[in-house]
């Protein structure tokens, strides 16, 4: 049993100086709010509600495309964290099990830590607060406690010297069944400092009501929350450190782990290398055995076992590099197919292409694949050989084992097996070279120009 999340995204995040809601600014190439939902959903809720205001629309696009099935409801004015959990109540009016109330920018609350605040539900207390020990607590509600009993937060707004003093505080995660949330919710008053509605007096509340309140506490690392633009930054630079681990822990080597960066779903498989100063995009798929040389930069690729990639290659959307594929040093490669063994070695812009198995392309090929209006593609049959700095002016097709001289343009089609040259014909003229040479430093001894 899961229980239902309502994850808050309805704050403008002033301090982040943006025209985007905070929750929409990107970690490792995902908006902070998908990891929030990807944290949710490990503990396979039954509904996940996610509470919209400032971007609404924005903000329910971007859910759409994270999740399907979650729901999205509308906090139209900001009057505080009880207010907005209080706008998923009719959404939730048949819910029979818990809710679990996370926040939209504090995005790296761990799976394993959701678990063991249901388990803290499970085993008996009715309302379960997420807390941490901070090492500057400044600005975060502080739990107060007394024995096991979580007795009251306090902002820090609103403590008394002695309740600042505490470090334990308050992630925002505060879990309880359905009904009994809603029911003291609806009893929370804006008497505070702020004058908001603070879903952390549910627990004053709770504790009037003879209810027990316990604290699970977690890493203070999993509670970061997000305000500004240098928490975007710490926020991202956390997530790296950890996905760098765990591409090692998985099984590949990074030369410098320090310099490698990750987008949220990058997928590397087993005995990867990848040297330093590489960053993945989104939608990276990275198969056995592959070595990423340095200063590579991929995005929604697919690279097959056994490839090699760079150094200083790009590999830009929507191209797959096949088993054993190579792709070379100032290479570009954009919508395009690398077929098994094919090689793509140096200096060439393949785009919009399939280049056939084993094919051959030369130093400085490129597929002309843009007319200044439309895009076309240029296929290369396998085991064809390109030579080098030819331009192949798309659409066009390429036969299997197909040779084409150095230097062409190739506007039409070459049939399999045949040898294509397009290019002015070489002229030696006898004799000229030196001829010509000794007439002009004729010249220049007797003070003349040509
Ligand atoms: C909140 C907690 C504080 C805790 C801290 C942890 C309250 C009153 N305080 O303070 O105890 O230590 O988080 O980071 O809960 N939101 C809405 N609608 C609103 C107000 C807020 O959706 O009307 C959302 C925000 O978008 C944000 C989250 O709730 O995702 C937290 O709001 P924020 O204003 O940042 O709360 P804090 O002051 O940080
Ligand atoms: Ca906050």
């Amino acid at each position: 049993m899961a229980g239902a999340v309502i994850i808050l995204a309805a704050g403008k995040g002033t301090r982040m100086k943006s025209d985007q809601p905070k929750v929409l600014h990107p970690i490792a190439g995902a908006p902070m709010l998908a990891h929030a939902m990807r944290a949710a959903q490990s503990v396979e809720p039954d509904a996940m509600i996610v509470v919209a205001g400032h971007g609404a629309a924005a903000v329910t696009e971007a859910v759409a495309t994270i999740d399907p099935d979650a729901q999205v409801v509308l906090q139209s004015e900001q009057l505080g964290t009880a207010h907005a959990a209080d706008q998923a109540r009719s959404a939730l009016a048949d819910h029979d099990g818990d809710a679990i109330v996370l926040f939209g920018d504090t995005p790296f609350i761990s799976p394993a830590t959701l678990a063991a605040v249901f388990e803290a539900r499970n085993a008996g207390a009715d309302v379960v607060v997420l807390g941490f020990e901070a090492a500057d607590p400044a600005g975060y509600g502080r739990l107060i406690q007394n024995g096991g009993q979580l007795t009251q937060i306090v902002e820090s707004k609103d403590a008394s010297p002695e309740q600042l003093a505490v470090t334990l505080c308050n992630s925002g995660v505060i879990a309880a069944k359905s009904a009994l949330l809603f029911d003291l919710i609806s009893q929370v008053a804006p008497n505070n400092s702020q004058s908001e509605y603070y879903l952390t007096d549910v627990v004053g509340l709770a504790n009037q009501q003879g209810k027990s309140c316990v604290v699970v506490e977690c890493p203070e690392e999993e509670t970061l929350g997000i305000n500004s633009r240098q928490g975007l930054a710490k926020a991202e630079s956390v997530f790296q450190q950890r996905a760098r681990l765990a591409a090692m822990e998985a099984g590949a080597t990074l030369i410098d782990p320090d310099t490698v960066y990750f987008s949220w779903d990058t997928v590397l498989g087993k005995d990867v290398t990848v040297e330093p100063n590489v960053f993945f995009g989104t939608g990276v798929q990275v198969g056995d055995n592959v070595t990423i040389k340095a200063f590579c930069h991929l995005e929604n690729c697919r690279i097959s076992d056994h490839a090699q990639i760079g150094p200083y290659a790009r590999i830009r959307p929507g191209t797959s590099v096949a088993t054993g594929g190579k792709v070379g040093n100032f290479v570009e490669i954009k919508n395009a197919v690398v077929e098994a063994g094919a090689k793509v070695n140096h200096l060439s812009y393949i785009g919009d292409a399939t280049v056939g198995e084993k094919a051959n392309i030369g130093a400085g090929t490129i597929t002309c694949n843009y007319d200044g209006v439309f895009k076309h593609r240029t296929e290369i049959g396998a085991r064809a050989f390109i030579g080098s700095n030819s331009a192949l002016v798309a659409p066009v097709t390429i036969g299997d084992d197909a040779l084409i001289g150095s230097g062409s343009v190739i506007t039409q089609d070459v049939p399999a097996g045949d040898l294509s040259i397009a290019r002015g014909r070489q002229a030696n003229k006898p004799g000229m070279g030196r001829k010509l040479m000794d007439r002009l430093k004729g010249l220049k001894s007797s003070g003349k120009r040509p």
